[in-house]
Parts: C-alpha cells; structure tokens; sequence
C-alpha cells in the first residue's frame, strides 16, 4: 500500500501512520466522545474506530463494497426474530462469538478459576425448556436416531463435592440437522429439557447421539461462506447451561470425537476437554450408545477469595 509515510501521536496516546486518507479524521471522530458517556464505551471506542478506520484506509474500502456491508448488516436485522439471530450467526462464521468466549474463560483461568472449559451459546437456545425429571428422555417424535444415555455429576470446581440443585440446560438437533424451532414436523421444545440435581449432583437423562448439521445458509452467514469458499457444517454436538444457585454457570457443549468436521467446525467452537466418546450400550433397551461427563461450578465465594472479577451472583 502506498498510503503510509510517517507517524503521529493520537488522542488516545496512540500512534498512527500518516495516511493519504484525511489523517486528522480518526482523532476528530474519537474526540466527539462527551464526557458523560458510557465508561466502557468510551474506553473501547478509541480502539474500535481506529482499527475499522484504518481496515478501511489499508484496504482502500469504496463505497460500493461499505454499501454492501451496509446491506448485509440489514438483511441479518431483517431475518432476525426470536427464532432466528442472523446478525449473531454472521459473528460466529468470522469467530467472534468463540473469541470472546475464549477471552472469557482465559481471564477465569488466569484467575485460578477454571472449571469446566465453556464454549459459545450460539442463536438456537430457548428460554424456559421444560423441566424434566431425572431419567426422563428428552426425544419426543423421533423414530431414527441412535438413542443415548447421557449421566455424570455436577461438583463443586475447588472441593470436588456433589452440588445439589444444579441445572442442566440442554438442546441438540434432530438427525436431519435442525433444532426444533426450526422445523415444523418436531413437536415443540424436542430435544430440550432443563433437570435439576439431587444431593448426589449426579444427573441423567435420555438423548439422541448427535449428528453434524450446517448451520443455517439462506441468508447473508451462507453468501459470506459462499463467497469465502467455506462449508457451514458443525460438528456433532449437545448445547449446556450448567447453573447453581451460588455458583457461576457456564454455557458449554460437548462435541463428538468420531466426528468427520471435529477438525473444522464452521464456528470455531471445539475445545480438546470437551471432546467426548459416545460407547455403546448393552443392555438398555431405550439407548444403543452411553456418554459420561461431570461438570466442574466455581462458587461465587471461592471466586471472591481469590478477588476474581465480576465475582458476584447475579439474581436470575
Ligand atoms: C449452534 O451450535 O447451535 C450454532 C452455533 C453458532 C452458529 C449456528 C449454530
Ligand atoms: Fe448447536
């Protein structure tokens, strides 16, 4: 690029390269900022508008390509109801969704506070499953599909006891790849259930062993693929909310090992401790394969002893 030739001290203390693109410009924008803004933003902004600024200097953007990321932020808006959250898919193809959840759980990490390794929400969760009881399947409507027992504990991340109370909230797709809000031929909240521990902490309950799907492509997440040559597929995968009253919750999945996209989930969501093995099964007539996972809460209270940040509960 030939637009750098020297540098200047910003607002901010930064230092930049003088552009052939109105130099002064980034500055006067960020000096706009008022003094009763919102503290975060104003001290995230500087930031955020020299790199989109200077994304846009370096690439030499023209206003046609700005228009058609214009268009595609408002057809992401447009798609968008309570059932379906385009603008977060469009995220989640360029790995934002799991970066900021990457950041998340490093800053719990580097706080001694690690449980269970989290991984990203993603658009299909749906408030208020139904509770189910401890056993109970969470398949409704579904003939194919190799049934699974899934079962484990819930404990406590720096004693290792039982936590009574917990909750487990769970969804995963059908075999032909689509949640239930998606499809019309599933019955309302399949394959979502909420289960709650016993003293014990351990929990089970009936499922489908997952199966890879694409996530949804009809919309402006398909036509960036498309036009990056990418595949949309996810790896075989159960969602979680693992929560407990003083506990932190952790929104999480486990992936399955012996699938083919393990390596290339099109939302860059997998991490090595969550990779599991689905086993078969004898002797259960309502499953052909068994899955065993414990999930590890920190407490609000080991949290505040070793002063983590953020470290407080927030009433549900
Ligand atoms: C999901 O796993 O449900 C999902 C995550 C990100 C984008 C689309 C789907
Ligand atoms: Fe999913």
């Amino acid at each position: 690029m030939s637009n750098a030739s020297a540098a200047s001290n910003g607002v901010d203390g930064s230092t930049t390269k003088v552009s052939r693109f109105d130099p002064t410009f980034t500055d006067k924008v960020i000096k706009t900022t008022g003094p009763k803004a919102n503290p975060r933003l104003a001290q995230v902004m500087p930031s955020l508008l020299r790199h989109l600024h200077d994304f846009c200097r370096e690439n030499e953007i023209t206003v046609d390509e700005y228009m058609a990321a214009v268009n595609m932020m408002n057809e992401a808006g447009r798609m968008s109801d309570e059932k379906r959250n385009e603008g977060q898919l469009v995220t989640d193809i360029l790995g934002l969704e799991s970066l900021v959840d990457e950041i998340t759980y490093k800053l719990a990490d580097e706080a001694g506070d690690a449980p269970t390794a989290t991984a990203i929400l993603g658009p299909f969760w749906r408030q208020d499953a139904p509770r189910r009881k401890m056993g109970d399947s969470i398949v409704s409507g579904i003939k194919d599909g190799d049934h699974t027992l899934m079962h484990g504990r819930v404990l406590d991340f720096d004693t290792g006891k039982p936590i009574e109370n917990a909750e487990l909230d769970i969804w995963h797709t059908a075999p032909n790849g689509l949640y239930e809000q998606q499809d019309p031929e599933q019955p309302d909240w399949n394959l979502r259930g909420r289960f709650t521990t016993g003293p014990d902490g351990e929990y089970n309950f009936y499922c489908l062993r997952p199966t890879s799907y694409p996530i949804p492509y009809d919309g402006p997440a398909g036509k960036l693929l498309t036009l990056l040559d990418r595949h949309p597929m996810r790896p075989a995968h159960i969602h979680f909310i693992v929560s407990a009253p003083g506990y932190k919750p952790i929104v999480t999945q486990v992936f399955d090992r012996r699938d083919k996209h393990i390596e290339d989930d099109s939302v860059f969501a997998v991490k090595d401790s969550l990779v599991v093995d689905f086993e078969p099964k004898h002797g259960d007539p309502k499953a052909q394969f068994d899955l065993q996972y414990d999930f590890k809460l920190a407490s609000f209270e080991a949290a505040k002893q070793r002063g983590m940040k953020g470290a407080t509960e927030v009433a549900p």
